[in-house]
């Protein structure tokens, strides 16, 4: 996979590696000390927790953070001929709308987000605009704010609508919501492309074995993408994540 920094994000990746580290070192220590004064058996858990938060969170910039290629040709898997207009929900610091724009022409990526900053450090419209910029996309963008459980666009607004690691924190019910969204913004005959993370051993060592429980499998994000009312074309494979190419039926 095709790996670049999002320009916008590294000073708050280093705090967050920063602040990593320094837990990480901080249990390691406190694990030695307990295998010296306490108990072996609890210096060794200590300190092998310490050391598994910091590889978990390598692991998790790696796979999950930065710049990454999608596993498909997305022009190809959105029928994009260059002159479309295409919605990416939940689009953080731009990484899908800037792949969308590199597809257009005279067509237009607007990304729309509630803008969460713990989630996403440094996120923020500004943020995904100097990115889009910086991949030279900066005049096909536009950055809102957006909920995707209440888009403010008329129906069938989009030929194309992307969705990446956005509905996997909701439950089941604004997961519906926000796919019902996505169909009622869609033209019809105009395509999905959903990716979300699945359980996984990578996603197991990446997400913890805490946010690994709230992850599902590919069977439910295609079932509730055939719920919502669109026709799913194609699934990529993609190590970790469900991808979805889904079609809005022309009737
Ligand atoms: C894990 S990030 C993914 C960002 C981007 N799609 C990507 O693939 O890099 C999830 C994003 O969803 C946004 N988000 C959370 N709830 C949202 C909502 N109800 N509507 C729109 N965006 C939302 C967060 O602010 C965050 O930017």
């Amino acid at each position: 996979m095709e790996m670049s920094g999002l320009k916008t994000r590294s000073n708050r990746i280093w705090f967050a590696l920063a602040v990593v580290v320094g837990m990480s070192a901080a249990f390691v220590g406190i694990g030695v000390a307990l295998w010296f004064f306490v108990s072996r058996i609890a210096g060794y858990a200590t300190a092998g927790f310490g050391l598994y938060m910091f590889v978990a969170y390598a692991v998790a910039m790696v796979v999950f953070g930065g710049r990454r290629a999608p596993p498909c040709d997305l022009a190809e898997a959105l029928r994009l001929g260059g002159g479309e207009t295409v919605l990416d929900v939940g689009c953080g610091l731009g990484r899908l709308t800037i792949d969308v724009a590199k597809c257009l022409d005279s067509g237009r990526a607007v990304g729309v987000d509630v803008w969460n900053r713990i989630e996403v450090p440094g996120n923020s419209p500004e943020s995904a605009h100097a990115n889009a910029e910086a991949e030279g996309v900066g005049e096909r963008v536009e950055f809102r704010d957006g909920d995707v459980l209440a888009l403010d666009f008329e129906d069938g607004s989009f030929d194309a609508v992307t969705c990446g690691s956005l509905l996997n924190h909701f439950p089941i019910e604004k997961k519906r919501a926000g796919l019902g969204e996505i169909r009622r913004v869609l033209k019809p005959g105009g395509r999905l492309f959903l990716m979300e993370p699945v359980r996984s051993l990578i996603t197991w060592f990446a997400f913890t074995p805490f946010g690994f429980m709230g992850l599902k499998d590919m069977k439910h994000w295609r079932r509730l993408v055939e719920e919502a009312g669109l026709r799913v074309v194609a699934s990529p494979a993609c190590g970790g994540f469900a991808v979805i190419v889904a079609e809005r039926p022309e009737a």
